[in-house]
């Protein structure tokens, strides 16, 4: 067992869930394998608690560090704010910088807020929403964070947000009486959009992507039916945000979103989200109380220019695509020399290949395991960043080369090989086989 695996079956009695981030937990890749902790990180390598490098094919950082780990220009623009004193009792005018960027680049917004995890700007952009209808029901297709607006989905249905991401999400803390006030719309379903009743409703919420775009009728459809009943649109781009665009996929996709939320990727690591939308809806930040001390810090807002600043002078948002396009093409190949049923996500900065067997979380688990041995982090999932260059991506394929083909014994001939403990996504470790998550 490893020092970090070590370490984090201790972390678990004292901190509930071992962290603060249910896909940073090590059973979700390699169960009592994984290095779970690490001690620096630069560019695209890791290093563990045992000083063991390692190249992230695979999570890099849960989609923060869009331009890799400890990228120079953006610790600058945070050593010279922590130089200058991160806060103070007056305001940081990096703030005022950041809003005005935003809003440069996000032109259909007027006003913005900013908050630091991704989970709390959903909550003010839906607050926002109920504050200005005065409506309570929220629809939504995706995944959006921990807050009890969302979590109340799986009041009605236990297993509502199966579908959406995470799995096993126990309800219990969320106050009943929001049992109605959450309707979950399948990604891109049609046939929900048409059961929906827009009265009551206060804001749809979509992801602007995750694995797959939103199909064009999908947008078509919410974008009538928010019109026509007056429903606040709320794009979630956490996960897909400054990605393949400057700014929002919904600029790819020519939607016309009343709000848009941004985090993860905007701070490079550092924790800053924001949450940009028309005066209508934002100027309730000034009649519903939305304050927090925290948001004010200097750091966040420091690391968000330096970020978006970089992300626009070296066109990361074209470089992340590519990558991503050249990962899936070595997969496809791989796949079809060797014969391995295998499909892949149509979004490539978070490029992702399914594979097409009854064991696959076991199958998936051997991948991890047998990259971790040539030295890489990898699952099934990439985020890709600006850190990984075309060199890299030739050497990772061919250690994937490697490992398909081993991949292949060992679904042919497994009694050669030694056990090894499934991964699991959801929370809990499910007790019957678990549902894929895709
Ligand atoms: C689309 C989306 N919304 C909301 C969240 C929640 O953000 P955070 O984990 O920063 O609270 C995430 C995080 O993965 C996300 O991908």
């Amino acid at each position: 067992m490893n020092k970090g695996i070590r370490i984090w079956n201790k972390a678990i009695k004292i901190i509930p869930g071992g962290n603060g981030l249910l896909s940073k937990r090590p059973h979700r890749y390699l169960p009592n394998l994984w290095p779970t902790y690490f001690k620096k990180s630069k560019g695209l390598n890791i290093w563990d608690l045992n000083n063991k490098k390692y190249i992230d094919f695979c999570q890099m950082g849960v989609g923060t560090c869009i331009l890799g780990y400890a990228n120079k220009f953006v610790d600058t623009a945070v050593k010279k704010a922590v130089n200058s004193g991160v806060n103070s009792s007056l305001n940081s005018i990096e703030e005022y910088i950041l809003a005005k960027k935003f809003l440069k680049y996000n032109k259909f917004a007027d006003q913005i807020k900013f908050a630091r995890g991704g989970g709390e700007a959903m909550s003010i952009a839906v607050r926002l929403a109920r504050a200005q209808s005065g409506k309570n029901i929220i629809a939504f297709s995706g995944y959006h964070g921990w807050a009890d607006w969302y979590i109340a989905a799986n009041l009605k249905k236990k297993n509502t947000l199966d579908e959406y991401l995470v799995s096993d999400v126990d309800p219990s803390g969320i106050p009943k009486n929001l049992k109605n006030s959450i309707i979950p719309i399948g990604y891109n379903n049609n046939k929900d959009l048409k059961k929906l009743n827009g009265k009551n409703i206060a804001a749809f919420v979509i992801e602007g992507s995750r694995y797959e775009y939103p199909s064009k009728s999908f947008l078509k459809e919410i974008q009538k039916i928010c019109k026509k009943k007056d429903i606040c649109l709320i794009v979630d781009e956490i996960t897909s945000g400054w990605r393949e665009t400057i700014g929002g996929i919904y600029k790819k996709f020519n939607l016309k979103p009343d709000i848009v939320v941004f985090g993860k990727a905007i701070g490079n690591g550092y924790a800053i989200s924001s949450i940009l939308g028309k005066k209508k809806y934002m100027q309730y930040a000034n009649k519903t109380f939305i304050s927090s001390t925290a948001w004010t810090e200097k750091v966040g807002f420091a690391a968000g220019n330096a970020t978006i600043d970089f992300i626009i002078k070296n066109k990361v948002y074209l470089h992340i695509p590519k990558i991503g396009k050249m990962i899936t093409n070595g997969w496809n190949k791989i796949a079809k020399d060797y014969g391995i049923k295998m499909g892949f996500s149509e979004v490539m900065p978070l490029c992702t290949f399914f594979l097409n067997y009854a064991n696959k979380d076991e199958l998936y688990t051997f991948f991890t395991k047998e990259m971790l041995k040539k030295g890489y982090l990898a699952n099934n999932s990439v985020w890709l960043s600006y850190a990984h260059k075309e060199k890299d991506v030739k050497k990772y394929l061919k250690a994937c080369e490697k490992v398909f083909i081993k991949m292949k014994d060992f679904i042919n001939n497994k009694k050669n090989y030694k056990k090894i403990e499934v991964r699991y996504y959801s929370l809990h470790k499910p007790k019957k086989k678990q549902k894929s998550i895709y």
